[in-house]
């Protein structure tokens, strides 16, 4: 096999801080991989007055994979990049218990469920304006109540687009995700997660797509939940869950908000599939507040590249890097502030190394 190429950037915030400490841990456990670190965030922002230089940009064309850190103000055209314009429209964002990490339940044991988010479009299509130019445009159009855009008054729209073929691709990606799930000794139960009860034609759309789709996979258990009813049961029962696929900004809300099971933000890492080069991130963002003091929690960034691993093909690799973190926690001694220890970003990180021996 190739040594495969992976490009890492910090980003904003704590980005490089965590992207730092996880590459140091990749780069010294004899993974067989070639890591660059080009300019990038807020450094390269500093230094060129660019936050994301071309030749960034041309390294992340001809990588493997790319890890990313966490975008703030400065860092969002990095991450319009590798999640728009490479068309990743798949955001893998797994949600799983490891003993010791701080849940906001009284037991979180055995909770391993992962939230697939469609990633390209729905409240994510960028099309926004004044309501003058949508009533201008759309004069005879009325509303199910009968309404017309006139109505409104003064303002502003946003279009929350749903498209039969971004739809289908997605829902096919989670059928194939559902089934591979199941291969590996999962339920393989596909929770499709929508609001069609009020937005009937968009996520009625969204939600009949997933039903086609899921029906051509007989093995596959399914069912649906409007996303308000999700949220309370990913609370109340998330042992049930297995794989929920949903829109993009409910696949946003319900992965902050399950990050909180298992351990919060700290923990929870994110891979984005489906486009032209595949990229890895925490669900966190940059967290200023924390920045430069090298006690930002690096397991979400580390997890991350655990998926990573995997999707290059690195299966051993992947599985040393989880069962390394998975004894931190248990242990207990290395964990950082968030998980209720005392160690630094870099003290976590040689912990998890030394776990891989
Ligand atoms: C995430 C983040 C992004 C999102 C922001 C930074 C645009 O919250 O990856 O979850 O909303 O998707
Ligand atoms: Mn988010």
């Amino acid at each position: 096999m190739a040594r495969k190429k992976v490009v890492a950037l910090g980003g904003d915030g704590v980005g490089p801080e965590v992207v730092d400490a996880t590459c140091y841990v990749l780069g010294n456990a004899g993974f067989d991989l070639e890591i660059i670190k080009p300019p990038c965030g807020e450094a390269a922002m500093k230094q060129y007055n660019d936050a994301f230089p071309e030749e960034t940009r041309q390294l992340c064309d001809m990588a493997d994979a790319i890890l990313f850190g966490a975008t703030g103000t400065t860092s969002i055209a990095i991450l319009a990049y590798l999640r728009w314009f490479l068309d990743n429209y798949v955001n893998i964002r797994p949600v799983k218990y490891y003993v010791g990490a701080e849940t906001c339940l009284k037991d979180a044991s055995g909770i391993d469920f992962v939230i697939l988010r469609e990633n390209s479009e729905g409240m994510y299509s960028f099309a926004e304006g004044d309501l003058a130019l949508l009533r201008q445009k759309l004069a005879d159009f009325r509303t199910i109540m009968g309404k017309s855009l006139a109505g409104f008054g003064e303002g502003k729209f946003a279009l929350r687009i749903v498209s039969e073929r971004g739809t289908r691709r997605f829902a096919k990606y989670a059928c194939e995700y559902a089934t591979q799930r199941r291969k590996n000794g999962y339920p393989g139960k596909l929770t499709c997660v929508t609001k069609s009860n009020v937005l009937r034609q968009s996520d009625g759309l969204f939600q009949s797509i997933v039903e086609e789709e899921v029906k051509k996979y007989p093995k596959l258990g399914y069912e649906h939940y409007y996303v308000d009813d999700a949220a309370r049961r990913l609370l109340r029962y998330p042992r049930e869950l297995d794989v929920v696929a949903t829109e993009n900004m409910f696949g946003d809300i319900l992965a902050d908000e399950a990050s909180e099971l298992v351990g919060g933000l700290g923990i929870v890492g994110s891979a984005c599939v489906g486009g032209k080069v595949a990229y890895f991130e925490s669900v966190h963002g940059s967290a200023p507040d924390i920045a430069g003091r090298n006690i930002a929690n690096p397991t979400a960034t580390i997890l991350s590249a655990k998926l990573m691993l995997d999707y290059l093909g690195m299966h051993q690799e992947a599985d040393a890097l989880e069962r390394a973190v998975a004894a931190v926690y248990k242990d207990g001694k290395n964990l950082t502030y968030d998980q209720g220890g005392k160690a630094t970003t870099m003290e976590c990180a040689q912990a998890v190394l030394a776990e891989i021996g």
